[in-house]
């Protein structure tokens, strides 16, 4: 984290299970989805970099996040995407901090 990156604290996700993804709204970063990937949590936008679908109504295969429209593949550790329609962009990943028993969302610098 670089010296003047903030932090934003979600909610608590108690019963977020591995396999599941869930839409955080309102963040400084628009729409999140937070993918539970055998117990390791990740945070990418929500929207779909080729036509913004939201990525939380899609569904989780291993680190895969498969978009529910086009059914493109994201890759959530980092973005990459596959089967997906042409020129569409890599996913946003978004860095996540653990601060004690909650997880924060690394804001940075513009
Ligand atoms: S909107 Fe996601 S692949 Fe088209």
């Amino acid at each position: 984290m670089s010296a003047s990156a903030r932090l934003f604290a979600l909610p608590d996700l108690g019963d977020l299970a591995p396999g599941e993804v869930r839409r955080i709204d309102d963040t400084p970063l628009g729409p999140v989805a937070l993918v539970n990937v055998d117990g390791e949590l990740h945070a990418t936008s929500d929207l779909c970099p080729h036509a913004r679908a939201p990525l939380s109504e899609g569904f989780v295969e291993g680190h895969w996040l498969v978009c529910p429209t086009h059914f493109a593949e994201f890759d959530v550790r980092s973005g990459e995407a596959r089967n997906a329609p042409p020129r569409c962009r890599p996913l946003v990943i978004h860095r996540l901090v653990r601060d004690g028993d909650r997880y924060c969302l690394e804001i940075p610098d513009k």
